[in-house]
């Protein structure tokens, strides 16, 4: 099917407000094939993948171990009953998870309840966070994205998504300001410590750093303040890495850098390299806290809960992370990364802002105000993606561009780039 042909079909028969289509020759491209950092689309045209698509390819697009061990699973099993009967491989994804997280930290076990989406992680980990204390509420963070369900989208702070829905979502969220700079502290601590004195708060929900808010790196500290803090007052700390797990960050998971252990963990995305399939690990005395054990129907579950091939998936996904040291990979490719980047817009440093760990990386852009360089972000997204790279802008504004790419990345496609986004700013002049 030609790349028109795939357009029209999706203007008629996809819900208009899904598939972005400009009445434009360039944007969307359609895939075809994706492998390692290169994706091509059905005109045969290749591109390098600096999103990793949405983070969710860590290792890389559809690595050859991960693609087999899926294979395998359909041909022997390709569905369970997720909650009923169960099969061999949730246990072991189980297993490894607890291993990966609560284990490596030295906190006893850690027990997981499976989910399909991130988003339904987040809604596990805040449900496990108030049914473990007893209390109704949850803490977040603005400009924080947690997903876009109905019990997600609380705590999802962007009116774009949630504005329409304000009426009927649940306001059991209370929202408090995500610390930049390290003088932001005392007062996201003030407002934390009053809000977790009423008692009402069962929970405190933040990603270590806030991905599609911009790629916003707290400074270091900003995990073990909630800690504290958390464990001041007897609410449970809920760590969203959907986004920062699995390597992205240059750790496993982004709480690794301050040694900070949440009480429940939300993954997802790179968990699988590509199946829809996520997970709240929770330390296992919290879960088992939380959860009563079930007595023939479970409380909270899904048709799909630890899919079968999502499970094995999984498995052959975390199996390589660890052979291939891919989380340190990303801690070394990221600093030459950043490093680059740096130099490249040291010419414009009053207006471009590199900020990120490990493989996580922001470039915003600003006008000579400070404004928000919407367009301008835009516009440089759009000419990378017929230079052949994806990439995407993220914030608010939609001003900063997000550099997920697969951990696999080389020095070579780091430097080609940049070397190419160098050019495209530059050129652009002041706007
Ligand atoms: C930190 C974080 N949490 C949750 C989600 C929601 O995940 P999903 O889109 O799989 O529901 C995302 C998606 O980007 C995310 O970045």
């Amino acid at each position: 099917m030609t790349r028109e042909g795939t357009l029209d079909w999706l203007r008629r028969y996809e819900s208009r407000n899904v598939t972005w289509l400009p009445q434009d020759e360039g944007w969307p491209i359609v895939w075809e094939r994706a492998r390692g950092m290169r994706v091509r689309d059905a005109a045969g045209k290749s591109y390098l993948d600096f999103t990793a698509a949405f983070g969710v390819a860590g290792a890389g697009h559809a690595p050859p171990e991960v693609v087999r061990a899926g294979q395998l699973q359909m041909e022997t099993l390709l569905h369970a009953m997720g909650d009923v009967h169960p099969h061999a491989g949730k246990a072991r994804l189980a297993r490894q998870l607890s291993r990966l997280t609560f284990e490596r930290w030295e906190c006893g076990e850690g027990k997981t309840v499976f989910c399909n989406s991130g988003f339904e992680a987040v809604e596990a980990a805040m449900k496990s966070a108030c049914q473990l204390t007893g209390r109704d509420r949850i803490v977040v963070f603005r400009d924080a994205y947690h997903g876009l369900g109905y019990g997600a989208l609380v705590a999802t702070d962007r009116d774009h998504f949630r504005g329409r829905f304000g009426a009927q979502v649940g306001n059991f969220a209370h929202p408090i300001d995500f610390p930049e700079r390290r003088e932001e502290f005392a007062e996201s601590a003030e407002a934390l410590g009053a809000a977790l004195a009423t008692g009402q708060f069962g929970g405190v929900l933040t990603e270590p750093i806030q991905g599609r808010g911009g790629m916003k790196v707290p400074p270091l500290g900003f995990l073990a303040l909630l800690r504290e803090q958390c464990d001041r007052y007897g609410a449970a700390l809920i760590l969203d890495e959907i986004y920062t797990g699995f390597g992205r960050t240059g750790n496993w998971f982004a709480c690794d850098h301050e040694a900070v252990v949440p009480d429940f963990l939300c993954v997802g995305k790179a968990l699988t390299g590509g199946f829809p399939l996520s997970a709240c690990v929770g330390k296992q005395q919290a879960m088992d806290a939380a959860w009563p054990p079930s007595e023939g129907e479970a409380i909270h579950t899904s048709t799909f809960l630890g899919h079968p091939v999502g499970c094995a998936m999984a498995l052959a996904q975390l199996e390589l992370l660890e052979r291939d040291r891919l989380p340190e990979r990303s801690a070394s490719q990221g600093d030459y990364f950043r490093r680059l980047l740096h130099k490249t817009f040291a010419p414009a440093r009053e207006r471009v802002r590199v900020r990120g760990r490990g493989l996580m990386i922001g470039v915003e852009c600003r006008d000579p105000s400070g404004g928000p360089e919407t367009r301008r972000v835009g516009s440089l997204v759009r000419s990378l993606l017929s230079e052949g790279y994806i990439v995407l802008p993220d914030g608010e504004f939609g001003n900063v561009i997000g550099l997920t790419p697969p951990l696999v990345v080389t020095r070579e496609e780091i430097e080609a780039f940049t070397a190419v986004l160098g050019r495209l700013y530059f050129e652009g002049g002041d706007q």
